[in-house]
């Protein structure tokens, strides 16, 4: 590397948030732009306003600026083939090419690779005909899992008891897509594991775990992701041992050897059944939403320098060390999130941040704007997370709802048993 980069962060979550003030404390970064970014990148970095679905956009942005490394958010830009435009301008990328992107840009892909890499997954059938609903629902014991092969934006899956929700979702799934996934429901716990990779090596961070449903206790419909903790106790090290060798390991060996390897982060979701078997649920080619804003403080290497050497091809050159403190994240949500959000709601009590002895918590923030006024006001659907960090979860659980508790924000919502898993064990 050499000398400070500039770099260049796509996205405007509070994954990138969590990334730019990550990359912040690098000792090699000297500049740092975020596009579009969002109200919390734009205390720290300089943001943007481009269309980040146009990769020529984002190349001439680049270009422009000289940037070092650029560092993608969101799946929607790799599966778009971002990367392979940037490594056509030698401009190192993190994040793989459009190739790979579509573990995360097609089930079905997914599907195929892990069959040839016999890593442990559900079994499906793929659909082409509505007539052919009612013979898979009885193969299939309910509740039924059913996944579009499209890039849905986590909307994509419907897994329900009701016959008739199953039936309407295939066949709606065969009108729009001409195709449908219909998969065995595995049971279990999940988590996730966030894995960065590239030809040389791999780096699992640590484990972590979403709460996708809206409500306490796992009920309500699915989300993009309420709230998040790591490290995951239901991944004990022998869990992890399984992981490397079933599903990453066999991953790795593959990506690796390919004309244009796998850069980037590989996102692997799994179920972990009763006797401590995990199987994978999905990939995503991406960072998680919220398990950044959790993983990323466990990191006491330099990311700078971490992201930089995967993108390169350096993976193997770096040492990667963490911290031993939990970290929780508890996501405040719009009213009438997911379905229809309501925004343009003024926010209070959110400038706040935590510093006591080794407790900290601080703000991530996503859908959340500022108007003419000044006011802080509700943007998207998250609108933004507060994060504790402390040397145990429950500490970490904490200071994250003394920032949640204070934050005002008009019928919003947020669940109040975040880690509740870790808790029960
Ligand atoms: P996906 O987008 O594939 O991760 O699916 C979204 C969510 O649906 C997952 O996080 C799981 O909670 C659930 N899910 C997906 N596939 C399965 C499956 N085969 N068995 C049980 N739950 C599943
Ligand atoms: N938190 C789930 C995801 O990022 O896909």
């Amino acid at each position: 590397m050499g000398s400070l980069m500039d770099i260049l962060i796509i996205g405007s979550g509070g994954r990138e948030h969590a990334l730019a003030i990550g990359l912040s404390d690098s000792k090699s970064v000297k500049n740092m732009h975020v596009a579009p970014g969002n109200v919390g990148t734009s205390i720290i970095a300089q943001n943007h306003d481009i269309d980040i679905s146009n990769s020529e956009e984002i190349l001439s942005l680049a270009s422009g600026l000289g940037i070092d490394l650029v560092i993608v958010g969101p799946e929607a830009p790799l599966v778009e083939g971002l990367a392979d435009c940037l490594n056509s301008s030698e401009i190192p990328c993190f994040g793989p090419i459009s190739k790979w992107a579509n573990l995360e840009g097609s089930k079905k892909y997914a599907k195929e690779v892990m069959e040839k890499l016999d890593i442990p997954t559900a079994n499906y059938v793929e659909l082409f005909e509505v007539s052919e609903n009612h013979a898979i629902l009885d193969k299939y014991k309910p509740p039924w899992v059913i996944k579009r092969d499209v890039l849905a934006g986590g909307k994509g899956v419907t897994v329900t008891s009701s016959k008739e929700m199953a039936t309407s979702s295939i066949n709606n799934a065969i009108e729009i897509d001409g195709s449908v996934l219909v998969e065995e429901f595995m049971e279990g716990e999940e988590a996730s594991i966030l894995v960065i990779m590239d030809e040389s090596d791999y780096v699992c961070l640590p484990p972590s775990q979403d709460h996708k449903r809206l409500k306490d206790n796992d009920e309500g419909p699915n989300t993009g992701g309420m709230g998040a903790y790591a490290p995951a106790p239901v991944v004990t090290s022998s869990i992890l041992r399984r992981v490397e060798e079933e599903i990453v390991q066999p991953m790795h060996s593959y990506l690796k050897n390919q004309e244009f390897p796998y850069r980037g982060c590989l996102y692997v979701g799994i179920m972990i059944d009763t006797d401590g078997a995990p199987r994978v649920v999905e990939f995503n080619v991406r960072f998680g939403d919220p398990e950044t804003q959790v993983t990323i403080p466990l990191i006491s290497s330099d990311i700078g320098e971490l992201f930089f050497s995967a993108a390169t091809g350096n993976l193997s050159k770096v040492d990667v060390n963490f911290h031993s403190y939990s970290s929780a994240t508890v996501v405040l949500a719009s009213n009438n999130y997911p379905s229809r959000p309501i925004i343009g709601d003024i926010i209070s009590g959110n400038n706040v941040s935590i510093e006591e002895g080794e407790i900290r918590a601080f703000v991530h923030y996503a859908g959340t704007a500022i108007n003419a006024d000044g006011d802080y006001v509700s943007s998207g659907g998250r609108v933004l997370s507060a994060t504790g960090i402390a040397p145990t979860l429950k500490e970490a659980v904490e200071a994250s709802y003394q920032i949640i508790n204070n934050i005002q924000l008009k019928d919003s919502q947020h669940r109040s048993d975040i880690a509740f898993r870790a808790f029960e064990r």
